[in-house]
């Protein structure tokens, strides 16, 4: 079988060496992949947002199956264009990915289906945001609002604001950081406290396989401080959700989620992400993503004991009630390697020390990676690599991480020291 991975970050590495692993794989092709990814995978020169070109490509090179690894192809209908010629594609398709690239949609959404989440008001355009803040009807005097851009922003269309005034100025500068298309709405939100944990399912459509639950540090620096990130870090521990907790989010958010997919005529198909915080009063949904999260994804895969390529038919059949999802027991941590500069701009170029070493129960995946003409690995973006660890228990993935990170470094390198702390 031949399979083609649509993107190019850490997230698709672990994509193309979970397919690796599977025996029913012959060929695995990369659109367009990093320097990590060509060492198990062909890559491909079409980035992510050719649709039209990738499915060209899949016909040509009699692709078995494809699996989209983020956003931007799946909003753009990558999955609706391949369906339509016949191929076969895991992901998400335009209307279901929806309930991640417009908020305001998932929003009103879960209303409709009474999914718990935070108390909202959906604004037409930033001036009638800043009008319903001054009005007072929305939000309380001094607590805090959230502030989130309507559109895909690539993690950079939401502000937690102190108070109605912080938000109003949040709202004025939302449509410089993330442009114009991403704020033609405004969604102003009651802010929650408690614990996010992630959880991501697979999804037929009609049945769905949890994964385990995952937390990430998406802030810069330690203590989660500093600008906000793609993901510093990410760990999977079991622990993470009780039993308890894990049947409540499927009774009230999980089914219902699945059920008004199917009632609203989208059923969804693909890996579904819950961002969830876990409030004093129960889980409430901060938001869908269609996909894997990066770097989540690495995290969870090397989890993974059931072939990929099974889930996958599954998920095209309609038949993961009859597939059994297995994972290893234990815990896994994954502490991304950044380039100086990032987030804002990422120096690339270094030669970077260290790839050589191997060690056990150590995946490095390669995020923003390349080579140079002497075949050393060099930075080419702000996420680099993506060192993954897996043990019996958290603190000891933990440990195996950073020992690996130990070992690796370049000109500029920066890290979190306190991921899954
Ligand atoms: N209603 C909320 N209350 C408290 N924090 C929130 C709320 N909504 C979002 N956040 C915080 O902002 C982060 C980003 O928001 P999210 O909706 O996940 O947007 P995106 O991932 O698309 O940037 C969340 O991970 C969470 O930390
Ligand atoms: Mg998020």
């Amino acid at each position: 079988m031949k399979v083609l991975v649509v993107g190019s970050g850490g997230r698709e590495h672990a994509l193309c060496r979970t397919f690796k692993q599977s025996e029913k794989i012959t060929k695995i092709f990369c659109a367009d992949g990093n320097a990590g990814i060509a060492r198990v995978a062909e890559r491909v020169n079409i980035k992510p947002g050719e649709i039209g070109a990738l499915a060209r490509f899949a016909v040509e090179n009699r692709i078995d199956l494809t699996f989209v690894g983020g956003e931007t192809a799946l909003a753009l209908g990558i999955v609706d264009e391949f369906e339509r010629r016949g191929l076969k594609i895991v992901g998400a398709s335009k209307q279901s990915a929806r309930l991640e690239a417009s908020k305001s949609f998932a929003k009103d959404f879960m209303r409709r289906h009474n999914i718990p989440t935070a108390g909202y008001e959906i604004a037409e355009s930033p001036r009638e945001a800043v009008e319903i803040l001054r009005s007072g009807r929305f939000g309380i005097e001094g607590a805090p609002v959230v502030v989130k851009a309507d559109g895909l922003a690539a993690g950079k269309g939401v502000v937690v604001a102190a108070n109605r005034l912080e938000a109003e100025r949040a709202i004025n500068e939302l449509e410089n950081t993330v442009g114009k298309e991403a704020v033609e709405r405004i969604v102003l939100e009651e802010c929650l406290f408690g614990k996010e944990v992630s959880l991501l399912l697979f999804a037929d459509g009609e049945h769905f396989a949890l994964m385990p639950p995952v937390r990430d540090h998406k802030r810069i620096y330690e203590n989660d401080a500093g600008a906000n990130t793609g993901g510093m870090g990410t760990i999977a521990d079991p622990s993470l959700l009780s039993k308890d907790e894990t049947a409540k989010i499927i009774g009230e958010i999980v089914e219902p989620t699945m059920r008004g997919c199917r009632e609203e005529g989208f059923p969804f198909r693909g890996i579904l992400f819950l961002g969830l915080m876990m409030t004093p009063d129960g889980a409430r949904v901060i938001e869908y993503n269609a996909r894997f999260g990066d770097p989540e994804t690495q995290v969870i895969l090397v989890k993974l004991k059931t072939d990929l390529v099974e889930i996958c038919e599954a998920i095209l059949n309609q038949t993961l009630d009859e597939t059994a999802v297995e994972w290893e027991t234990g815990s896994s941590a994954c502490v991304v390697l950044a380039a100086r500069g990032y987030p804002q701009k990422a120096q690339t170029g270094d030669v970077i020390y260290g790839l050589d070493k191997e060690f056990t129960d150590v995946n490095i995946f390669h995020a923003g990676t390349a080579q140079d003409e002497r075949g050393n690995y060099i930075t080419n973006g702000g996420r680099v690599l993506g060192v993954t660890a897996s043990a019996e228990n958290l603190s000891e993935a933990i440990k195996r991480a950073y020992r690996a990170v130990g070992e690796i470094s370049w000109n500029g390198m920066q890290y979190r020291r306190d991921i899954g702390k």
